[in-house]
């Protein structure tokens, strides 16, 4: 369990040292990628030209994949403990407090132990993934994550054998969450989960930022997680809880509409919604006349996924 007291940091006397160090090595983590943006990093004089050379790249896909314009992933969110529409989490979700930011690691596993965001970052390599992201909805964006394996964090704090699952939970801010009060729609806090070996596979990330920014809160700041061949409600925001299990654990959407959303979440053109179908999706971004695009099998990540389930009816375990 590794909560590290902070030093005493010169020049901090003006910020709480706990926040200033956090930001502090958040920075250091990004401009060592040559990373810059607007907000926090400005200040650094240094930090003004984004050298995108050293940027490590982290998945290299077949054919290079050319991103949604940043406005639109950052003004059409799913993020429900805040609004159903897609445009408001924008502004509501800015007042959510998010520095400091700790992370509870628990369960089955030989180092359970409350993380810093700070040390969580810090101790992993940042790298940038260009995944396709797929909404259950039938939308479908390409975005610049930046982030790092999270087989990584969990081979750290050793799962033990009788982990087969991890289970995820959102922060769950009633004060500052207006939907939290509801309960129509979803049980709170938000759930999600993996098999540990969809947690464990490379492509699994959890994201600190995209395009060479800090992560907006709107998308899930400080810390989400990102697996590009499920559909988006998978890719939990606002992580505060990271659980090994033995068993599947009630994910959130499964619980409140079994029959519509399954523990699994492949992407997969050839098992439809129980009320729409999944074979195209609509390209964020893309011109009014632009035609749909055929969903890909497991979001065309088959060649790196498809073994993890060799042996299951897709149609069955949905
Ligand atoms: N995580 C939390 N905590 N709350 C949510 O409402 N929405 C999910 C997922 N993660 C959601 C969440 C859904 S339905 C999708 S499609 C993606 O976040 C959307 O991510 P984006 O808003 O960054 O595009």
């Amino acid at each position: 369990m590794i909560i590290k007291t902070c030093k005493t940091i010169p020049g901090s006397e003006i910020t709480d040292p706990a926040v200033f160090k956090q930001r502090r090595q958040l920075i250091k983590a990004m401009l060592a990628l040559g990373i810059t943006g607007s907000g926090i990093y400005s200040s650094f004089a240094d930090a003004t030209e984004v050298n995108w050379q050293n940027v490590p790249k982290g998945y290299q896909p077949k054919e290079p994949l050319s991103a949604t314009s940043a406005d639109i992933v950052k003004n059409h969110t799913n993020y429900y403990e805040f609004t159903y529409n897609k445009t408001d989490a924008t502004s509501l979700a800015q007042a959510l407090p998010i520095d400091p930011w700790s992370v509870e690691i628990t369960g089955e596993v030989e180092k359970p132990g409350v993380y810093h965001l700070e040390d969580l970052i810090s101790q992993n390599t940042l790298q940038e993934y260009i995944y396709r992201f797929r909404c259950v909805e039938a939308w479908s964006m390409v975005v610049p994550w930046i982030g790092f394996p999270l087989a990584s964090l969990l081979k750290k704090v050793q799962p033990l054998s009788t982990a087969q699952f991890v289970q995820f939970t959102t922060l769950n801010d009633v004060k500052n969450m207006p939907n939290l009060s509801d309960k129509h729609v979803l049980e709170w806090p938000y759930v999600e989960g993996l098999r540990l070996d969809e947690a464990m596979h490379p492509l699994t990330i959890l994201a600190t930022g995209m395009y060479g920014e800090v992560l907006p809160k709107q998308n899930g700041a400080p810390l989400r997680l990102v697996v590009p061949w499920k559909y988006g409600f998978k890719s939990i925001k606002a992580i505060v809880k990271i659980e090994l299990v033995k068993k599947a654990p009630l994910t959130s959407w499964s619980k409140s509409a079994p029959h519509d959303y399954g523990f699994y979440a492949n992407v997969n053109p050839d098992v439809p919604h129980p009320r729409w179908s999944q074979s195209t999706e609509r390209v964020l971004g893309a011109g009014f006349f632009t035609p749909r695009r055929k969903t890909e099998l497991f979001n065309g990540y088959a060649d790196e996924v498809a073994s993890l389930y060799s042996n299951m009816n897709l149609r069955e375990y949905f």
